[in-house]
């Protein structure tokens, strides 16, 4: 039996980020892991692999669809799928090498197999061949993560039915694919394949896409979607698909009810929302249960059960890859009897489709309903140099800022490179600042983040460039 100070069970961004700061701490730790490789959900089938076919197809479109040729670069462009999913792999297969790199630097050791806890302090882990390990820990971090959610009548076969995992990898191009449910990974993916060329229809229970998101920030982002070609059913529900060899035949209704009505498509992505994971994980050892969502609740990453931790998308909170690295660096801090706080207020958000979409802190329709009175400022990326010259002109920047003290609240950008520009915003919310010391902070000209100043200047009706 081996003993540890901590035993972090998943290698995800929570797991694998708690594992490092632990060894860096000087804290003896162990990370159980039974994939194949580190890195998680994020590494291997979500952030990554997803954001690296994003770029690929985006610059596949621009050279065929128009973009190039408005630069005056005339190209014919050829898609080779099989090369854009080996590049995709081939970076994959880096950057999970790049954190086994990171165990060995900080001294965490990484037990390869299944882990599950057998009482207090004590985890088996059970390696592919079968055989069992016992690992004796002072403190157990759950950071088991999530999975997709499956929706009843509409079983995913990763032939013809697909869940995120194996729509980043489909051997070839839809015709006809139908998305189900308008959150991230669907806008995501789907406009990948149809950037490459799939007719794409997106089925969304609600009547809105992207709930959650600042309203006028989802309407635009549909509007552009749907000018490139992105079709729309919002307010129905899919309910029932059934696969055949070479397609699908899905039956859809209106969500309050109504006349049905069939659609084929020859693939299906289902992607409407995940669910935490703790499978086999022995939580009735230590007297720990989920909620009827599957979900483990904490009290500052502290589980009902003492010594036994719990972070990621396994918990409450954004299922988000820095949140889950958030709570990793504070759980372990608390562990090692040091203080630390994560900000749930400042969790930023990012869509990664094209116009971008990232957001950090409240919505007007949240401070609505809280009641709190505030000044919206807005600056459109039309009237920003940068974005003219380089033809990138969709979207806005939009700050919101109490009315009375003028503290930033909330930050709502769409528009070119969005996703590099809010951690500007993450870092001055943080110091608490008003949206006067944005507006009066130099930025460089010619970039997209002096739309960021102009819109901070324009919560006090000093926007200087529109
Ligand atoms: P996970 O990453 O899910 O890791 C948990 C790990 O635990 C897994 O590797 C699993 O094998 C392992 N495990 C589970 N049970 C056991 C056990 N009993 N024993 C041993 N190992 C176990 N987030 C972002 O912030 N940005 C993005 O761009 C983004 N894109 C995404 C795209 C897609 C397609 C998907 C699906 C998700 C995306 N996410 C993104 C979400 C992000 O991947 C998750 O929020 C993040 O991975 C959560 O980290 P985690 O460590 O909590 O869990
Ligand atoms: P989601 O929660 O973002 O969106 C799910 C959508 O499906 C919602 O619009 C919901 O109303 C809809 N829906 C639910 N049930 C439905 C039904 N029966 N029929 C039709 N529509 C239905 O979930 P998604 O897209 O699966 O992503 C899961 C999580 O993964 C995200 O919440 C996010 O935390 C993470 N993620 C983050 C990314 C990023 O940061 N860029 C990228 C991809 C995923």
């Amino acid at each position: 039996m081996s003993s540890y100070d901590v035993v972090v069970i998943g290698g995800g961004p929570g797991g694998y980020n708690a594992a490092i700061r632990a060894g860096q701490l000087g804290l003896k730790v162990a990370c159980v892991e039974g994939r194949a490789t580190l890195g998680g959900t994020c590494l291997n089938v979500g952030c990554m692999p997803s954001k690296a076919l994003l770029h690929a197809s985006e610059l596949y479109e621009a050279a065929s669809g128009g973009e190039f040729a408005t630069l005056g670069i005339e190209v014919k462009p050829q898609l080779n799928l099989a090369q854009m999913m080996k590049q995709k792999g081939d970076s994959v297969t880096a950057l999970t090498k790049g954190i086994e790199f990171l165990f060995r630097k900080h001294k965490a050791e990484w037990i390869k197999g299944w882990g599950r806890i057998d009482g207090p302090g004590k985890v088996v882990v059970t390696a592919a061949d079968g055989t069992e390990q016992i690992l004796q820990a002072k403190d157990i971090v759950i950071a088991t993560g999530s999975e997709p959610s499956p929706l009843p009548g509409v079983e995913i076969d990763n032939r013809r039915i697909l869940d995120s995992t194996s729509a980043l990898s489909l051997p070839e191009v839809p015709k006809h694919l139908v998305v189900i449910g308008a959150g991230v990974i669907g806008l995501e993916l789907g406009s990948v394949w149809r950037r490459l060329g799939s007719q794409v229809t997106v089925v969304e229970f609600l009547d809105r896409i992207c709930p959650g998101l600042d309203a006028e920030t989802a309407k635009t982002l549909q509007r552009s979607l749907s000018k490139q070609g992105m079709h729309f059913k919002l307010g129905s529900k899919v309910t029932s698909a059934k696969p055949s060899t070479s397609g699908v035949t899905l039956s859809i209704e209106p969500a309050a009810g109504g006349q049905a009505e069939t659609l084929e498509a020859d693939y299906v992505l289902v992607a409407i929302g995940r669910r935490p994971y703790t499978q086999g994980l022995g939580l009735e050892t230590v007297g720990l249960a989920t909620d009827k969502r599957g979900m483990l609740a904490n009290e500052r990453h502290r589980s009902g059960a003492p010594g036994v931790w719990v972070i990621g998308d396994v918990t409450s909170g954004l299922m988000l890859a820095h949140k889950a690295e958030d709570e990793a660096i504070v759980c372990i801090e608390q562990i090692a009897g040091k203080a630390g706080e994560v900000n749930y207020n400042l969790i930023p958000s990012v869509i990664y489709t094209k116009p971008e979409v990232a957001s950090v802190g409240k919505s007007e329709e949240q401070l609505k309903v809280e009641g709190r009175a505030y000044k919206v400022g807005k600056f459109p990326f039309t009237a920003n140099s940068r974005a003219k010259i380089n033809h990138e002109t969709e979207g806005f920047a939009k700050v919101i800022a109490d009315e009375r003290t003028d503290e930033v609240l909330g930050v709502h950008l769409i528009g070119p490179s969005v996703s590099e520009m809010i951690g500007e915003y993450c870092v001055a919310m943080e110091f608490s600042a008003s949206a006067e010391d944005i507006a009066l902070t130099c930025h460089p000209h010619p970039t997209r983040s002096e739309a960021l100043r102009q819109a901070a200047m324009d919560v006090h009706g000093e926007a200087m460039q529109s």
